[in-house]
């Protein structure tokens, strides 16, 4: 990320009469003073500020990919709203489930009767489902009013595909099958000013059978420590107090740089930045997670006393058809190593049901698990079969009305433990980290304790961005009512 006064020296360097640099980012910052260009322009043409509007799918990888192109957006003239009304829709797309996919299909039906009414209005896909050829045919032949086609190698370059957008006609389609190249130091706009997501790896090699991530985010990837620190005390020095570290698979975090370090000296690197109140991460792989790590959590003033730990299936059997390269035992081994050392974490997870051949046996052993490992919160989701797969092409005798009864029965063993678990801390004092007002009720507020729990309490929006002492006065389920003490900063 790069700071706008920084940006502003080297673009006042750039004449856009000399050639395109070709290096990067010097090549992007040319397709910024460009891009600037072309939206003054296009905004005369329109008679008011271009306007422009993204629509997230997916994980926190997307959303922090769309606060990129959302920075790029900005910096170049567009006016952000949050209405496909906007001269500039953009979607930034997931594929991990079908549903997200059809998603995007029912939202580009509707754009498309908006696109016919006004033709200057532009439509960009960007994301992982753009990464799946079929897509891209799919796209091409129901749709072929979409302006503009990226997937997620090539972010950074919005700007010069933006450029060529509005200077073509045609569909703009740039699609790369993977990179090993990583542009940073492009304008970045930050949903909230006191905490930030932070990319520390891309992409995934773990190909779990069911995932089709390792083929739309490409190999794995880490980025330099050095340039991870030196972006953390960016944002703290901006004043963010909370990071969330971000990879596929964080435990692996090193094993592709020159100098290697693993994730557990990374935190460690982390946690000596002034200033810097929180560390969280996502997302842990049970294989990978060491006694290093445990005992760099343990340690920490900073890492939240939370850990995400997709369990996938508690059955051994289903966990080797997923390729998960852990079993039952071994999973169980593991929490209960976490737990015994840092007692106060919570735990929550993945889980998916309808895997191919799972049956209500494999279901018990998982519900097995969720008891015995007690989460604070799971992620249940229906098994989608996704093309390309080694899981697609494995038989599935199970019919959809057992694993929705499966998954029924899982789900609520999944509720009941959370809600138990969530109110043990009824009573006690916690601190917590204000993030917005209440969806609800403007005379509350809405934060965040260090174990992830949502906290409602009354207070101002002064509040926000602050680190305050609460005690917890009720639990409702999946959060707490609380009352404020004193401050702590
Ligand atoms: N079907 C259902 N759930 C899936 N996940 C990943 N791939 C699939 C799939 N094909 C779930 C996993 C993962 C989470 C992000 O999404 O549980 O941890
Ligand atoms: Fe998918 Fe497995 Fe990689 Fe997670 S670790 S992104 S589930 S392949």
């Amino acid at each position: 990320m790069i700071r706008n006064d920084e940006l502003e020296a080297i673009l006042e360097k750039i004449d856009l009469k000399n050639d395109i640099p070709a290096d990067e980012p010097m090549r992007q910052y040319y397709f910024i003073k460009k891009a600037r260009e072309i939206v003054d322009l296009e905004s005369q043409k329109a008679g008011h500020r271009l306007t422009a509007d993204e629509e997230t799918f997916g994980c926190q990888m997307n959303a922090k990919d769309s606060e990129k192109l959302i920075g790029i957006l900005k910096n170049i003239g567009f006016e952000i709203i949050d209405s496909e009304e906007a001269d500039l829709v953009f979607y930034n797309t997931c594929t991990v489930r079908d549903n997200a996919n059809q998603r995007v299909y029912g939202r580009l039906g509707l754009i498309h009767s908006m696109k016919k009414k006004n033709p200057h209005k532009k439509v960009a896909l960007c994301g992982c489902m753009m990464q799946e050829p079929s897509v891209i045919e799919k796209i091409k032949k129901s749709y072929s009013f979409v302006d503009l086609i990226f997937g997620t190698h090539n972010i950074y370059k919005f700007a010069e595909l933006l450029v060529a957008m509005y200077s073509s006609d045609r569909m703009i389609i740039d699609i790369w099958k993977d990179t090993d190249k990583i542009v940073e130091d492009l304008p970045a706009e930050r949903k909230y000013s006191f905490k930030s997501g932070v990319n520390i790896m891309y992409g995934c090699n773990n190909f779990c059978s069911y995932c089709i991530v390792p083929y739309v985010r490409g190999r794995e990837r880490s980025r330099r420590p050095k340039d991870i620190i030196m972006e953390i005390e960016k944002l703290v020095s901006e004043g963010v107090i909370e990071v969330m570290l971000l990879g596929q698979n964080v435990n692996s975090y090193g094993r592709t740089l020159d100098e290697p370090m693993n994730f557990a000296q990374l935190l460690r690197e982390v946690e000596k930045i002034d200033g810097l109140e929180r560390i969280r991460f996502m997302t842990s792989h049970p294989k990978d997670l060491s006694d290093e790590l445990i005992e760099v959590m343990k340690n920490s003033k900073k890492i939240c006393r939370h850990l995400h730990l997709p369990l996938q299936s508690g059955s051994t059997r289903i966990l080797k058809a997923m390729n998960r390269n852990y079993t039952k035992e071994q999973y169980l081994a593991l929490a209960h190593k976490i737990r015994t050392a840092i007692p106060d974490i919570s735990l929550t997870t993945d889980i998916i049901v309808g895997f191919p051949g799972e049956t209500a046996a494999d279901v018990d052993e998982t519900i097995e698990v969720v008891k015995e490992v007690g989460y604070d919160n799971a992620f249940t989701f229906i098994y989608s079969k996704r093309t390309g797969t080694p899981a697609a092409s494995m038989p599935n005798p199970t019919s959809d009305e057992e694993i929705k009864a499966n998954f029924d029965r899982l789900l609520k063993v999944v509720q009941e433990t959370a809600r138990s678990r969530i109110g043990r801390l009824t009573g006690e004092i916690h601190s917590v980290l204000v993030e917005e007002e209440n969806e609800h009720d403007p005379a509350l507020v809405t934060g965040r304790m260090s174990n992830n729990t949502i906290v409602h309490f009354k207070g101002g929006k002064d509040l926000i961005g602050k680190i305050v002492n609460i005690k917890l006065t009720e639990a409702c389920g999946f959060y707490y009512l609380g009352e404020m003490e004193n401050f702590e900063n």
